[in-house]
């Protein structure tokens, strides 16, 4: 049987080649973190991670990625041994920055920021860090800039992943 692991269970793949990863998680595994704001990969807001890289869950047929792992939002807090659910230090400081308004964003842009500090963690340059001269808010917005917010809360998510980024040793 053909299987697609999302936030570390193992699930059958649907029958419909057709089926969208998003609309997989929204239709067959009643996960809606993830949201369909463009369906045409233009906004961010499906954002779900790929073996750790972000993706347009709305882009990928659920098929293509047999045997991969994806992490939604619903999987970025840690589990403790008590059940409890922990917050990641992103969601933490996206709630103590205040880092959005309607929320509709939120999950994509949480994912895309934990993709972001891999990136760091990696040293993997974005297009900002190419030039001589830049600022590390630019290089957040750069990295940042496949996820749209209708709301606006851009200086407050950009200041939330600092705030991480500051508890990261570099
Ligand atoms: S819903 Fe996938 S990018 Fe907009
Ligand atoms: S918080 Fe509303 S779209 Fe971003």
């Amino acid at each position: 049987m053909s299987t697609l692991i999302v936030n570390e269970e193992t699930y059958p793949l649907p029958e419909d080649p057709r089926t969208t990863l998003l609309d997989f998680l929204h239709q067959h595994l009643s996960m809606f973190g993830a949201k369909k704001g463009c369906d045409h990969g233009q906004c961010g807001a499906c954002t779900v991670l790929l073996d750790g890289e972000r993706i347009n869950a709305c882009l990928v047929f659920a098929f293509q990625l047999e045997g991969k792992s994806v992490t939604t939002i619903e999987g970025i807090a840690k589990k403790t041994n008590d059940s409890d659910a922990k917050l990641h230090p992103l969601q933490k400081a996206f709630v103590e920055r205040d880092a959005f308004q309607c929320g509709y964003c939120t999950s994509g842009q949480i994912c895309s920021g934990v993709a972001l500090l891999g990136e760091l963690a990696a040293k993997n340059p974005s297009a900002v860090t190419c030039s001589a001269d830049y600022s590390q808010k630019e290089d957040i917005s750069e990295r940042m800039s496949g996820n749209l917010c209708r709301c606006g809360a851009y200086p407050n998510i950009v200041d939330a992943i600092e705030d991480v980024i500051a508890l990261e040793p570099q």
